[in-house]
């Protein structure tokens, strides 16, 4: 241990101008604690030819190159004071159970978490994804590793990924590149392919925004512990070798589809499709949520985030406890609670289609440090589950947007905002819009590990 080592409690968040941020953000890579917050991301699956190329390729030339938590924090900084064009490519590297196999990594120094050593895969009944036959092709392959590259500018990328590709090929026996584009609304905001602003609301592990005074934080505060996604590196070399759990899935949107159950569902309600498209998400397109604006309008107040559920409790008349934000954070007590984690994802397929009825989507992508009680219980528990979160017209049905499963006991909306006897229930559930196209659990580790690889 160094002198500048300190013990760092995970129980707490952290300042990134700290001195515990500054001892372990050498050796975490970045994206974990932090969005790497570029719109265009290739990421590259690889399939290694054999272990000794394998560990060649990771010492002697990837390694250099990711970004630590400490340089994405360094080049986030030149940026704001305008000492950096902004235009440095981010990269980071994450093997699957699999490339900790085909490695012969010693078990001691194997992360441990049992989803991540069985696989996506093996969870294919218990998260009621499709058959791994139905999988995009490239999904249905054991990848050992996959890199995330990413830029402000699509062509630097594009120059970078092909640089990158041929030093992989003398390393990788094939290699798949999914391309992620993030896409923006007129106001800038980043939305997803159904036209709602998306990455509002995730836990705050670094708390530098909310001691700035620039998040409000009197009825809900997302300052979340490090130890939602950080976990002990296994095979680091320091006191503070910390790696997390990736969570990778491919989620196909069926954009028609869901404009057209909005429509339907005002139709029914005779509501407008603004108000139907907000009880099924939870927040109308540009982010205002249902609540406590009373009624929020659909052009109120936008990205706002401080906001529980405490006046609505009973039967979710205000925001509909089958919506996709109260089913996936209740908000019942005042900080997240263990379930949640930080959300990376980043949209493919292009500009948004209203009529696009395939090929357009999220890359779901986030850092877990438990798997099957963060990712795993907030799909199978909360999202596919009827029952859950239960109250006076319960069973709720399934989560409008991504809940998976044959559901008959439908859904419950409301006429009118927060009005308790306008209920209407669906006989079935609303859903089938995101279609699951495959994806993986991988671990991306400290970069000490990958130094002594
Ligand atoms: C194509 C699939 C998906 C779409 C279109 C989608 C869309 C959205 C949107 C529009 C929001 C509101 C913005 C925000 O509060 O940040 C949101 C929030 C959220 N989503 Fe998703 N999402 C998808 C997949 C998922 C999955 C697979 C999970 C987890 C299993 C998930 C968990 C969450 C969580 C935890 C929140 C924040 C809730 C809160 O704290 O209020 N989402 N999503």
């Amino acid at each position: 241990m160094n002198k500048q080592d300190i013990i760092i409690d995970l129980n707490q968040s952290i300042n990134s101008n700290s001195e515990e941020f500054k001892s372990l953000s050498f050796d975490l890579q970045g994206n974990i604690l932090s969005p790497h917050a570029r719109d265009n991301a290739a990421h590259i699956f690889i399939e290694f030819k054999n272990p000794q190329s394998a560990r060649k390729f990771i010492k002697y030339y990837l390694v250099d190159r990711i970004t630590s938590s400490a340089k994405q924090k360094a080049d986030s900084d030149a940026f704001k004071t305008g000492e950096s064009n902004g235009l440095r490519t981010f990269i980071n590297f994450s093997f699957s159970m699999n490339g900790y196999r085909f490695l012969n990594i010693d078990e001691h120094k194997t992360p441990t978490d049992s989803s991540f050593r069985n696989g996506m895969k093996s969870k294919q009944r218990n998260l009621n994804d499709p058959l791994i036959d139905f999988w995009q092709g490239e999904y249905q392959k054991d990848w050992h590793a996959v890199m995330i590259v990413s830029n402000k500018s699509s062509k630097i990328l594009r120059n970078r990924v092909s640089t990158i590709k041929k030093e992989l090929n003398k390393a990788a026996k094939s290699i798949y590149v999914e391309i992620g584009k993030g896409i923006t609304n007129n106001e800038g905001n980043h939305i997803e392919h159904f036209g709602y602003v998306d990455g509002i609301s995730k836990p705050h592990m670094l708390t530098d925004k909310i001691d700035d005074g620039k998040v409000s934080i009197v009825n809900w505060n997302p300052k979340g512990r490090l130890n939602l996604a950080l976990v002990e590196d296994p095979g680091g070399q320091g006191p503070n070798s910390f790696g997390s759990y990736l969570i990778f899935r491919k989620l196909d949107q069926n954009v028609k589809a869901f404009r057209l159950a909005e429509q339907k569902l005002a139709e029914k309600m005779q509501i407008s499709i603004d108000y139907a498209g907000a009880q099924m998400v939870g927040r109308y397109r540009n982010g205002t949520p249902l609540i406590p604006i009373s009624p929020p309008q659909p052009t109120s107040a936008g990205k706002m985030n401080d906001f529980n559920y405490s006046s609505d409790r009973t039967t979710g008349s205000k925001c509909p406890f089958g919506s996709h934000i109260r089913k996936t954070n209740q908000r019942n007590s005042s900080i997240p609670d263990g379930v949640q984690f930080p959300r990376r994802g980043i949209t493919y397929g292009g500009n948004l289609s209203e009529n696009a009825e395939s090929g357009v989507g999220l890359l779901f992508m986030a850092y877990n440090s438990n798997i099957g009680s963060q990712f795993e219980f907030m799909q199978s528990s909360w999202a596919n589950s009827t029952g859950f979160p239960g109250g006076a017209n319960s069973p709720n049905g399934i989560d409008s947007i991504i809940g998976q499963g044959n559901d008959t006991g439908g859904q419950v909306y409301f006429k009118e905002w927060g009005n308790d006897s306008s209920v209407l229930r669906e006989i079935k559930s609303l859903g089938g819009f995101v279609t699951m196209k495959g994806g993986e659990y991988f671990f991306t580790p400290s970069l000490s590990f990958l130094k002594n690889i």
